[in-house]
């Protein structure tokens, strides 16, 4: 079937099978190289995009529910004024993480920069557990996205203009 959908901004169009993954169309039909596969059964969270600005899962979306929907990948975010408050705001905890998860967290700070009103701590950790990793401490993860909201309310400029 043909599905057409808005991927980082473009118009995309491709032929796939209704069923084919959400995470397979996106890697092998479409490029996206900051998607990576792992448990494929929505558990890990390394799979995650923004489906018409919420976190997905890609693994468990089956193609036919991509149609007229509005996808973003890290490469998107890349390009929006969030990738750099999310870029510093890492480098001020000295935190890092694998390149099997770096798209999904960087995908989830960003979703949580674009609430409408600040999220209350049970939310943002709610949103950060999507993704299931010992490697880093949650506590670090959520300074982060803390730090980011910070940037982005003009709060640490303000404060270091005093
Ligand atoms: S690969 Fe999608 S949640 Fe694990
Ligand atoms: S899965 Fe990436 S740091 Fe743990």
């Amino acid at each position: 079937m043909t599905i057409n959908f808005i991927l980082n901004g473009e118009d995309i169009s491709i032929s796939a099978h209704a069923q084919e993954k959400a995470l397979i169309v996106l890697k092998q039909f479409c490029g996206i190289a900051s998607l990576h596969t792992d448990c494929t059964s929505g558990n890990c969270g390394k799979c995650i995009i923004l489906l018409n600005g919420y976190p997905s899962n890609s693994c468990l979306i089956p193609a036919f529910k991509l149609r007229g929907t509005e996808i973003i990948t890290l490469e998107g975010i890349k390009q929006t004024s969030n990738y750099a408050l999310i870029t510093d705001s890492i480098l001020e905890h000295h935190a890092s993480w694998c390149i099997f998860c770096e798209s999904s967290r960087i995908l989830l700070l960003s979703y949580i920069l674009d609430m409408p009103i600040r999220p209350e701590t049970h939310l943002i950790d709610s949103i950060l557990s999507s993704i299931h990793c010992k490697c880093l401490s949650d506590t670090v993860f959520r300074e982060i996205a803390y730090t980011a909201l910070e940037k982005k309310e003009g709060r640490i400029n303000r404060y270091a203009n005093r």
